[in-house]
């Protein structure tokens, strides 16, 4: 369990921090807070200090009853900086909600209250969840202070698309929700323990602007997410049952490292994540024609989509009237294997990634098979035939296939390989497990695999 330091900034969305403060104590994370004086006036320090059984500073020079001491830990004999000790010890800094003049103030690096001189001291990582205004989220200043503390390792979460404070606003600026919240520090955290160190040190360069994020800034990522629809009549349609979550995540987290990401999402119906170019598509041949225009560009294909193998033959125009169609059968015909398609029109540099929902006992088999004859570099691959995992969940569980020669697929060799060659490389591949956690988890894995293939 993590020592978690949480900055929260004024705006109406300071109630959800309380939220989360109890979703990560239950949890048992070790919280403290510090606030702006601005989110006093939305929620007091008592509160806080109630929820986390520990003071909360405001001011930089306030004085700190437990010597920069998370609860549950011993305070140091002497007494500290406030603004130094906090984050020290802190393994993860969540600023949430972050304000637009807050972000602003974080981007010139100001430290005239304790939230911004726990920022600049702090050498783990450090999140930031911008809460605000569609208009003020979407202000080119805005936008450029929250491209600075990319540049500089932070890692900018969310804002979500949504009903805002405001009556009758809706648009790109609600506060992630407190579980997305924890989830979001979590899978920092288990960065930090997957990078082999759980010394917070270890992002002291973070800070410094040498971030682990850096190889995927200029990375353009194409995300497909959901499930196809085909037409059957005007009202019906055959359709799977992805909700887009797993794809979401993806665009989420990619977006969090700072790459530039389309997301290609087939009847999502769920928040999509801030900071992500979205093009809606709703059958396999939209999304087909969605991916070929974008693909050329993009240097990383990660396709969660569910795409309908097979559509209605000829859909009718109208309702299918019940009376006058008693036996009814379908005709249908295949539509195009999308990303098959697309690895014969790779260039070099791209990373492919596919994803396979398998049933039973061959899963693993099936879906090495996939990866070659579709010329992949990874595939992930997950067990539908689980309930509490996959479609429609919150959670994943997945396999991890990787071309174990996946630079060789990189240089640009679109065709499929010949029967030997193809079947050299099924002896080839390797596989790596991400036990069941949430989908943002499961992202960054999957995220760490991708930079692992192109050499970063
Ligand atoms: N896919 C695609 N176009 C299709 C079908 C699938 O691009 N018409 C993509 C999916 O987005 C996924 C990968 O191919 O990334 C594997 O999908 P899957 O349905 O498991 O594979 P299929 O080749 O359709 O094989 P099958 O359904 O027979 O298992």
């Amino acid at each position: 369990m993590a020592r978690i330091l949480l900055g929260v900034s004024g705006g109406i969305a300071a109630y959800k921090a309380l939220e989360f403060v109890r979703l990560a104590t239950a949890a048992g994370h070790a919280v403290r807070v510090v606030q702006t004086r601005s989110s006093q006036r939305f929620i007091g320090t008592a509160s806080f200090a109630a929820l986390t059984g520990a003071p909360v500073l405001v001011s930089e020079f306030e004085h700190d009853p437990a010597r920069g001491a998370f609860p549950g830990e011993q305070p140091p004999a002497h007494a500290p900086l406030s603004h130094l000790e906090l984050p020290a010890r802190a393994e993860v800094y969540l600023i949430a909600p972050a304000s637009a003049n807050t972000i602003a103030k974080l981007a010139a690096g100001m430290a005239e209250d304790m939230l911004g001189a726990c920022a600049l001291a702090a050498s783990c990582p450090v999140l930031v969840a911008p809460a605000m205004n569609n208009h003020m989220y979407e202000h080119a200043a805005t936008q450029a202070n929250l491209e600075t503390l990319r540049e500089r390792g932070v890692e900018v979460i969310g804002p979500a698309t949504g009903r805002l404070a405001s009556i009758g606003e809706h648009g790109a600026g609600r506060l992630l929700e407190p579980n997305e919240l924890l989830k979001a520090c979590e899978a920092a955290l288990a960065r930090t323990t997957t990078a082999g160190t759980g010394d917070p040190s270890a992002h002291a360069g973070a800070a410094a602007g040498l971030d682990a994020a850096a190889p995927w800034r200029k990375l353009r990522v194409l995300v497909t997410a959901g499930g196809t629809r085909e037409p059957l009549d005007s009202v019906r349609f055959l359709g799977n049952s992805s909700s887009g979550r797993m794809g979401l995540a993806l665009a989420q987290a990619a977006r969090a490292r700072g790459a530039q990401v389309t997301l290609i999402a087939a009847n999502v119906y769920l928040p999509l994540p801030a900071g992500v170019a979205c093009r809606e598509v709703g059958t396999a041949a939209e999304l087909r024609e969605a991916c070929v225009e974008e693909f050329a560009r993009c240097d990383v294909l990660l396709m969660a989509a569910a795409v309908a193998d097979f559509r209605p033959a000829a859909p009718s125009a109208t309702k299918i009237k019940k009376a006058a169609s008693h036996d009814l059968v379908l005709e249908l015909e295949p539509t195009v294997d999308v990303l098959g398609e697309l690895t014969r029109s790779r260039r070099a540099g791209q990373t492919l990634v596919g994803f396979a929902a398998e049933h039973g006992a061959d899963a693993l088999r099936d879906a090495r098979r996939k990866l070659i004859d579709k010329g992949l570099d990874a595939i992930v691959v997950n067990d539908i035939s689980r309930e509490d995992i996959g479609f429609d969940a919150e959670d994943n569980e997945v396999t991890i296939l990787t071309a174990a020669n996946g630079r060789s697929w990189r240089a640009g060799r679109g065709e499929h390989a010949d029967g030997s060659e193809a079947h050299a490389r099924l002896a080839r591949t390797t596989q790596m497990t991400v036990s069941k956690a949430p989908k943002l988890l499961v992202a960054e894995a999957i995220l760490d695999v991708v930079e692992r293939l192109r050499g970063g």
